[in-house]
């Protein structure tokens, strides 16, 4: 269930669900590199839970390589076409949900790998999902993130998201710097095992692990 959440964000992801996944990745290599990096990090049998998965191209191309994918996401409509996808794909170890990351109760250290990508920006307590993520993680599992850090003159955006937000044409949206979102994870105690700035430089790719486990 969605009660923590203003109705509106669900409204607003809904209305673009069908637009999102017609729409291509930015830059094809990058994403695939950024599969990449991530399969070099799952372990065999991996247990991975990805939060704000959309419209599950990211959970569909990983199923192979993992044991179970918990894919979760605000949206209701986000998830029907990700179900879809998943049924294409004939796919059956993904697990879909709809649900904001803030109603989230994963079990304590249950999953070897979280994936966050394109979302730590859109929330409003990111500290509070950071802590979140961190609980679910079992020792020595890693948190992978993409990010958009919108930096210098970026930083408009974050001015102006209110006022889209309330008028229905922005989503919330939070301003922050590579090396500050960097900083809270490693608060956490992660530590960052790989960091990238890909293109522009405005996206932060970022894998991090948690203390503990074998080895
Ligand atoms: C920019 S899209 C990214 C989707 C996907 N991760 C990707 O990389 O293509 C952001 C997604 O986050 C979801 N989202 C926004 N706020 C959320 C929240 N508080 N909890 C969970 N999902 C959220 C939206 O519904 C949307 O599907």
């Amino acid at each position: 269930m969605n009660a923590m959440t203003p109705a509106r964000d669900i409204r607003f992801w809904d209305r673009i669900s069908e637009k999102y996944a017609k729409k291509p990745v930015p830059d094809e290599a990058v994403y695939q590199e950024k599969l990449r990096i991530t399969r070099s990090f799952l372990p065999p049998e991996a247990q991975i839970l990805e939060v704000g998965c959309g419209t599950g191209t990211t959970a569909v191309a990983h199923a192979p390589y993992a044991a179970h994918v918990h894919a979760t996401d605000l949206s209701p409509e986000m998830i029907r076409i990700a179900e879809g996808r998943a049924r294409e794909a004939g796919v059956t170890n993904v697990t879909f949900e709809a649900l904001g990351v803030e109603a989230l109760e994963g079990a304590p250290e249950r999953y070897d790998a979280i994936l966050a990508l394109s979302l730590l920006h859109l929330v409003a307590d990111r500290g509070a999902v950071l802590k979140k993520l961190d609980s679910m993680l079992k020792p020595g599992g890693v948190l992978i993130t993409s990010t958009a850090c919108l930096t210098g003159a970026l930083r408009i955006f974050g001015l102006i998201a209110p006022i889209g937000r309330a008028l229905g044409y922005l989503p919330l949206l939070r301003t922050f710097s590579p090396d500050q979102l960097t900083r809270e994870i490693e608060g956490l105690g992660l530590k960052t095992e790989h960091r990238w700035l890909p293109g522009n430089g405005h996206t932060l790719f970022l894998v991090s692990r948690k203390a503990g486990g074998p080895g």
